[in-house]
């Protein structure tokens, strides 16, 4: 049987992330954003501050994009409490499988915030989830490039980006804001890759182990 993907319905994809002062909800916006372009169905939870019926929307996503401000060098405290709340999840593997990736923000143009992305990519294989990639060479890194590169950080595990400590949310790079489009649109096609993948394998295959 051939497969054209018409049969796939447009995934699924779950933006949650924790900003404290608006510049990190800056780029949730722009992930989002990215993911809806690439014909995904997005929402966005900001986790310190969920809905009745986001958990669900967590549970039922095909992928979910994590992003946290950094602070003190790792993610925020109110991400790390989301974290810890899906610790039954965690045990039941109720997210395996689930397509992930990440995002952060800093004030310092390193700010350490290579450590809050591999925190993500720890929560995310804590889960048994699939990590993306930003998948951008490293901008910025010739004598004729600028600032305004895509990936202008230079970040491979997921999109890294600076603001200003006393900018207001709207002043978030522009580079940034677009390198974090890009990271929404990879992972909504990655997605639907994996969706074709599993529509055209047997519905019984799974990843977790015999027991
Ligand atoms: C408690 C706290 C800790 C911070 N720690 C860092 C840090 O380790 N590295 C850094 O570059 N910036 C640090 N910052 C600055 C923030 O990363 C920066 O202001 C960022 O834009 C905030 O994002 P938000 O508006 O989404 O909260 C810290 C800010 C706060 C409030």
């Amino acid at each position: 049987m051939i497969h054209n993907g018409s049969h796939v319905a447009a995934p699924s994809v779950a933006v949650a992330y924790h900003s404290g002062f608006g510049h990190t909800a800056t780029l949730a916006e722009a992930v989002a954003a990215g993911a809806t372009d690439a014909g995904a169905h997005v929402t966005m939870i900001s986790v310190d501050n969920m809905a009745d019926g986001h958990w669900d929307v967590l549970d039922g996503a095909d992928a979910i994009i994590f992003g946290s401000a950094t602070y003190m060098g790792n993610v925020s405290a109110a991400f790390q409490a989301f974290a810890e709340q899906t610790g039954r999840r965690c045990m039941n593997g109720t997210w395996r499988d689930k397509v992930a990736a990440g995002f952060t923000n800093s004030g310092g143009k390193s700010g350490d915030k290579l450590n809050t992305l591999m925190s993500l990519a720890v929560f995310a294989a804590q889960h048994h989830m699939h990590w993306v990639s930003l998948g951008l060479s490293a901008g910025w890194n010739t004598s004729t490039s600028t600032e305004d590169d895509l990936n202008r950080l230079g970040f491979f595990l997921g999109a890294g980006a600076q603001t200003n400590v006393d900018a207001n949310p709207d002043q978030v790079h522009p580079s940034d804001v677009r390198t974090c489009r890009h990271l929404g649109h990879r992972v909504a096609l990655v997605t639907r890759q994996f969706n074709l993948g599993r529509a055209a394998s047997s519905p019984a295959a799974s990843s977790a182990p015999a027991r």
